[in-house]
């Protein structure tokens, strides 16, 4: 076990950095989009409860066992089972995933890079017409972006950990953060901003399908950085003096209040920019919903700042959430990074090269899935549609593998790890822990609710997305 390593310099520091982590292209675009296409407020109730419900202990259950462990999350798994076989493949999971997500992060991280050097450069009147952002994802001008980009990644992640992701947290997630509410007060103030917010707000019961539910288990997940190990490797630098349940509640809180008024800006803005807009339109939603209605929202605070005002508007937040998904896709890099260094003992240097090196070649074959090459554009066909080479990456990435992984931790937390282990963990640096109402709740869900819930939604997504049927087609 390796004592000497670098720990996190202030609890804040953690809970930003975490919160770094979590707050992303999932919150700010992911979750609108996946409330628009899921029936809105029924989504964002189901979202809030799994949140809650699930995620919150499955948060403890990894950051406690990083910070026990001190590893990466492949070494975690195999110093605490002994290297069994079986847990191996978790460990592996929590590689792969990470890794693939990071490959398709990068994209969406391309074009908000774009964004930012479009608004700047005065263009933001054409980026708020309807064709601009699919003709530019076609466009050959991603690949410089995408250079610059990689760079970027580069360099943050060879900088190291504390250096690298902390300060860039603390400064600007904040930033962001007032930006976003003042972004929402202005959307909430133009004319028929009332459809959407109902849209938002008022649940429509009905609309709860298992559809829904995988949506929103998914995104949970996804946003929350849950079942990759990223806690994992972040609470292997978390100092014994910190309570593990009050971070992990922060940074739940945290990154679902950046996800609501995401919500909150940009379900009412569809309404106010196109009145005509039919709810049941929306269940086809995509990411050029954020990247069309964005430049719209800020196009029109013209009316009060001018164009010049609303330029640099549009290019500070452009540039805030490229940050925001900068610290993400660093800390997402960062566990297969750790394993790399503590397994297989390569260089700082040498581990992101050859990482790099990978990534690089399935980033460039995601860039193209947008029509320029036509076998990545049209690679597959499965649940009655075509899929390119991103949309697969996507579907078994962002919306599937996490409730497993999840699933695994969770069994192997509470029957390998043991209960026990868990609680005395979560009790250093939290002396109010032990028979407090988290404990008895993390205690009595996460050896078998959980784990049986996130099983379930796990099998019905894969059902979903890859066949084409529902589980629960079959209880009617
Ligand atoms: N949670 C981040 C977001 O919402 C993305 C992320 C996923 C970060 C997985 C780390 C691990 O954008």
């Amino acid at each position: 076990m390796d004592n000497q390593r670098e720990q996190f310099g202030s609890k804040l520091g953690f809970i930003l950095a975490a919160a770094g982590s979590a707050v992303g292209i999932g919150n700010l675009v992911g979750f609108p989009v996946n409330a628009a296409k899921s029936g809105g407020a029924a989504f964002l109730m189901v979202y809030a409860f799994f949140v809650v419900v699930i995620c919150l202990p499955v948060m403890m259950a990894e950051m406690s066992l990083g910070r026990h462990t001190k590893r990466n999350p492949l070494g975690a798994y195999s110093s605490v089972s002994g290297g069994q076989f079986l847990w191996k493949i978790g460990g592996w999971l929590a590689l792969i995933t990470p890794f693939m997500i990071a490959v398709f992060y990068q994209v969406l991280t391309v074009w908000l890079l774009a964004y930012f050097v479009g608004a700047i450069s005065g263009n933001l009147q054409a980026m708020a017409a309807p064709a601009y952002f699919g003709n530019f994802i076609q466009s050959n001008s991603v690949f410089v972006y995408l250079v610059v980009l990689i760079f970027i990644v580069g360099y943050v992640l060879n900088s190291g950990v504390q250096k690298g992701i902390e300060r860039l947290a603390k400064i600007l997630m904040p930033t962001l953060f007032v930006m976003l509410m003042l972004l929402t007060i202005f959307v909430l103030t133009l004319p028929n901003a009332l459809v959407g917010i109902k849209y938002y707000l008022v649940p429509d019961i009905s609309k709860i399908s298992p559809e829904v539910i995988s949506n929103a288990l998914g995104q949970a997940f996804f946003s929350l950085s849950l079942g990759m190990g990223i806690l994992i490797t972040y609470g292997s630098y978390v100092s014994r003096k910190e309570s593990i349940a009050g971070g992990a509640k922060m940074v739940a809180l945290v990154d679902t209040s950046v996800a609501f008024f995401a919500g909150l800006l940009i379900l009412p803005a569809i309404f106010v920019f196109n009145p005509a807009t039919d709810t049941s339109e929306l269940s086809s939603s995509s990411v050029s919903l954020v990247f069309t209605f964005l430049p719209k929202i800020f196009l029109s605070l013209q009316s009060i700042v001018g164009y010049l005002g609303a330029s640099i508007f549009a290019a500070t937040f452009f540039l805030l959430v490229f940050f925001a998904a900068l610290t993400s896709q660093v800390s997402i890099l960062q566990v297969p990074l750790s394993a790399f260094q503590d397994e297989l003992k390569l260089s700082r240097l040498k581990s992101v090269l050859s990482l790099g090196g990978c990534a690089i070649l399935l980033v460039v074959a995601c860039t193209v899935s947008f029509g320029m090459v036509d076998y990545f554009t049209n690679f597959t066909n499965y649940g009655n549609a075509n899929k390119s080479f991103f949309d697969v990456v996507i579907d078994v990435f962002y919306d599937t593998i996490l409730p497993l992984n999840g699933f695994i931790i969770c069994v192997f937390a509470m029957h390998y790890w043991k209960k026990a282990n868990l609680n005395a963990e979560m009790s250093i640096g939290d002396e109010n822990f032990q028979g407090s109402f988290t404990q008895k709740y993390v205690n009595g869900s996460l050896s078998y609710v959980i784990p049986a819930v996130l099983l379930i939604v796990f099998i019905n997504t894969v059902c979903i997305k890859f066949f084409g049927f529902s589980l629960t087609d079959y209880l009617s």
